[in-house]
């Protein structure tokens, strides 16, 4: 296969000369070759020779014109170009050697298949030659081609020495699956399932990373799945194999909420890119086996989920190493809320809605997507009416939150103003009278303004035997 018509970048017939210019062998590997045949667009290059990964880069920056800075990193043997919008990354063919009285290999010089096998993946060991006699031609010795067409990721060599060289792989081999709508091929995945362990001594930042593509794919229930039925996800996030199972007293059987829960995770994929609001659909049930009790009258039950669930959210975050900051917090709120618009969708008072557009604020489009998203009863025409009714409580949203704005809600008098008025020291006065007003206003006593909340809060004062200050008056 010639894929010179492919190479579109100058990058390529430039570093392809540079390279006949040197006498040594260059080639474009990896990543970018895969998704240059996938057709899938990708800005970083992996360029190997056989030979000086540095000075091959020094000489393409020369050709490639002035200024153009090379970023050396000696101890890697490798240099970085930043071209246009390109990450070019220059290393020269290696091989490693294991010694028998020790796990560390010896790097070595090695020939283009020496570096091929020491690749993950068959679809990500491709290279496409650069020098002028072979331009653009395709080497492929695993069969990467073959697995493409087969929709199959597989190790180029035993798998057992591909994961245990590097365990992050097997968090790879899902990710690539569950992105492209692979199979993992039989041994690979034994392999996985044999070696699930070693995932400890990888970073949990270089996990989760892997594991937010998958969240990130299109439908990351595939992924989940692998990482379950692998093992993996155990491994690193029992909390959510936690979810797996269904109980029964008698007849009576609660569902399975592992499987809710990425039924949850594609709908909301299905409308929404944002990794956050994909996160809150993985965590919203997530303090279910914890809160779950059996109740002669009612059955199954798992009060209190929502709140568990979100105290529990920023250990989670913190184990897997996600952020600590407003996209946990935004995370914590949906899990708190998520139950919040269904009596809604029965019942909609105008009260209820200014209550749930004041503690959801800006977050109660994601909170609307997340709990439409957890409707997933077998029933389609129950799904159907809870839906239709979710449109309802949400044009009510629209028109509550036209007329009275507590979306943002800021108080209509604040702390200063009530301790000037009354001549009050800094007390806890001010803030029961600053919630009178908040409270009158999402029942619907007041309107949201500034002149019946100062009457609203003269009356209260009276009442509560506050005198106005004299200079105030
Ligand atoms: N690679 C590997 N083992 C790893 C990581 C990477 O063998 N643990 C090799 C693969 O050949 C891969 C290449 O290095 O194609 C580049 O890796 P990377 O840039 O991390 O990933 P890509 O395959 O390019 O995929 P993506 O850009 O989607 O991360």
């Amino acid at each position: 296969m010639n894929l010179a018509e492919s190479l579109t970048s100058p990058v390529f017939s430039v570093a392809g000369k540079t390279a006949d210019q040197l006498g040594v062998d260059a080639y474009v590997v990896g990543g970018y070759v895969r998704d240059l045949i996938l057709k899938r667009p990708s800005k970083d290059i992996d360029f190997v020779c056989v030979g000086s990964g540095i000075q091959l880069a020094e000489a393409i920056a020369k050709n490639l014109g002035k200024n153009i800075q090379v970023n050396v990193f000696k101890n890697f043997g490798t240099a970085q170009i930043r071209f246009e919008d390109l990450d070019l990354e220059f290393v020269g063919a290696r091989r490693e050697s294991y010694r028998s009285d020790s796990r560390k290999p010896i790097v070595e010089d090695g020939t283009l298949e020496d570096d091929q096998k020491r690749r993950d993946f068959t679809i990500n060991a491709l290279a496409i030659s650069l020098n002028q006699k072979s331009y653009g031609e395709l080497i492929d010795p695993f069969n990467g081609i073959a697995d493409m067409k087969k929709k199959i990721i597989r190790t180029p060599l035993d798998p057992d020495i591909t994961f245990s060289d590097d365990p992050l792989r097997m968090m790879r081999a899902i990710r690539f699956a569950s992105q492209l709508n692979f199979d993992i091929e039989a041994d690979t995945f034994n392999s996985i399932m044999k070696q699930k362990e070693r995932i400890a001594i990888v970073s949990m930042e270089r996990v989760i990373d892997e594991l937010n593509k998958i969240v990130l794919s299109p439908v990351p229930s595939y992924g989940f799945k692998l990482l379950f039925h692998s093992g993996l996800l155990k491994e690193f996030f029992p909390e959510m194999v936690a979810l797996h199972g269904v109980e029964y007293v008698g007849n009576n059987a609660h569902k399975d909420n592992f499987f809710h829960t990425l039924q949850v995770l594609d709908n909301v994929a299905k409308v929404s890119d944002d990794l956050w609001l994909r996160w809150a659909a993985i965590l919203h049930d997530i303090a279910k086996p914890a809160t779950k009790r059996y109740d002669k009258t009612h059955g199954w039950t798992f009060h209190g989920h929502e709140d568990k669930g979100a105290r529990m959210t920023p250990g989670i975050f913190r184990k897997l190493k996600l952020p600590m900051d407003e996209r946990m917090t935004f995370v914590q709120k949906l899990v708190r809320l998520h139950l919040r618009p269904i009596p809604l969708a029965k019942e909609v008072t105008d009260s209820a809605v200014r209550r749930l557009l004041f503690d959801a604020g800006d977050d109660v489009e994601a909170l609307m997507t997340l709990c439409r998203a957890d409707v997933t009863s077998k029933n389609l025409a129950k799904v159907d009416k809870i839906l239709r009714n979710f449109d309802l409580v949400e044009k009510k949203m629209k028109e509550v939150e036209e007329k009275d704005h507590v979306r943002n809600f800021q108080p209509p008098i604040t702390g200063d103003e009530i301790i000037a008025m009354f001549n009050l020291p800094p007390s806890k006065i001010i803030g029961e009278l600053k919630e009178t007003i908040k409270e009158a206003i999402l029942e619907g006593e007041i309107k949201n303004d500034r002149e019946e909340a100062m009457g609203l809060l003269l009356k209260v004062a009276k009442e509560r035997g506050l005198k106005q200050s004299t200079n105030n008056q």
